[in-house]
């Protein structure tokens, strides 16, 4: 048996307009997810959770056991572990993914690869989001930390690789890097769950539609990059105050996108006063909310009271870990 393990992500700029080769920033979060893969013995197909495995329920781990097929053709039960929750921004399935590759190569015998386990993870993603999807959530579940992508080599970062992509008959291009960010001492990032399942390829189609029909609304996507751009250089400087006041800007242009939610704006209301930043995170249309705070307790507690579920995650999780079995 195997064991493999990868973090969620949240996104504290640019959702959205990375899709369209626009920079941003996200991070690992506490929460995981795990993949345990044992042989099968029992049965002659691949089984998941107990269940024979159907890969139109499950596409991305399809895509995933078709380019990375255990050598000896032998099926194998795969068992989901994880905190996650789904559908909630969190990139539970990218997380899904990467831990699924890195548990495939220890099967496969082969040395962990976790450029490797980014990229097919991101080419599961893309397939299933209607081929729009960018390589964040992936790369952030892959290396942990800080990642940064950019429409650019930025000379100041550590550069990780390029990808590139077809998004909407165009080739976007995105360069990920990483670096080490000193978060002070005291501030939290809370997350805000609205309880409420948000579709990524529905939200993603939502604004491809919105940009092809009214092609001027490409602005909000170059704005959100321009905020982003601020909030990356104010977090690298240190400057937690001008890391809200642009986390709140980009929630702004994502809400006149109409990716935001009622749901999502009440959590967004009930946090902002106890914090230097509050936004959506992820593709929403519901799913969660994040907020910069130096008052975590105040701000968890506010979120509750309007009926959402909030939590305090930490930063730099580790990325895609195997797990030693005993
Ligand atoms: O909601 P999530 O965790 O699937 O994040 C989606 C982020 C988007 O920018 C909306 C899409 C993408 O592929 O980057």
């Amino acid at each position: 048996m195997v064991k493999a393990s990868a973090p969620g992500k949240c996104i504290l700029f640019g959702e959205h307009a990375v899709v369209y080769g626009q920079p941003a920033l996200a991070c690992s979060i506490s929460q995981r997810m795990s993949i345990e893969l044992e042989r099968e013995d029992t049965f002659d197909s691949w089984r998941i959770d107990g269940r024979t495995f159907n890969g139109k329920k499950h596409p991305h781990i399809k895509y995933i056991r078709d380019h990375l097929p255990p050598h000896d053709e032998q099926p194998l039960h795969i068992r989901i572990r994880g905190t996650i929750p789904k559908a909630s921004g969190l990139g539970s399935s990218a997380a899904l993914s990467v831990a699924l590759c890195g548990a495939l190569q220890q099967i496969r015998d082969e040395p962990q690869n976790l450029q490797q386990a980014s990229e097919l993870s991101h080419q599961a993603e893309a397939q299933a989001q209607g081929g729009r999807a960018s390589p964040m959530d992936t790369a952030t579940s892959a290396y942990g930390g800080f990642v940064v992508l950019s429409d650019s080599i930025e000379e100041d970062l550590d550069f990780i690789e390029t990808r590139s992509m077809e998004v909407n008959g165009e080739r976007q291009e995105w360069h990920l890097h990483t670096f080490e960010a000193t978060i002070p001492e005291g501030t939290a990032l809370v997350i805000g769950n609205t309880g409420v399942h948000g579709s990524t390829s529905a939200m993603v189609l939502q604004v491809a539609e919105l940009i092809q029909n009214e092609p001027t609304r490409k602005v909000e996507l170059e704005t959100i990059g321009a905020i982003a751009r601020r909030g990356i250089q104010a977090l690298r400087n240190g400057d937690m105050k001008a890391v809200g006041q642009a986390m709140s800007e980009n929630h702004i242009v994502l809400r006149s996108l109409g990716v935001s939610s009622p749901d999502l704006e009440r959590l967004i209301r009930a946090a902002a006063p106890s914090s230097l930043g509050v936004k959506m995170t992820g593709a929403g249309g519901g799913g969660c909310m994040i907020a910069l705070t130096e008052n975590p307790e105040e701000t968890v507690g506010a979120i509750e009271m309007q009926g959402g579920r909030a939590f305090i995650t930490a930063f730099n999780e580790p990325g895609l870990q195997i797990e030693h079995l005993t």
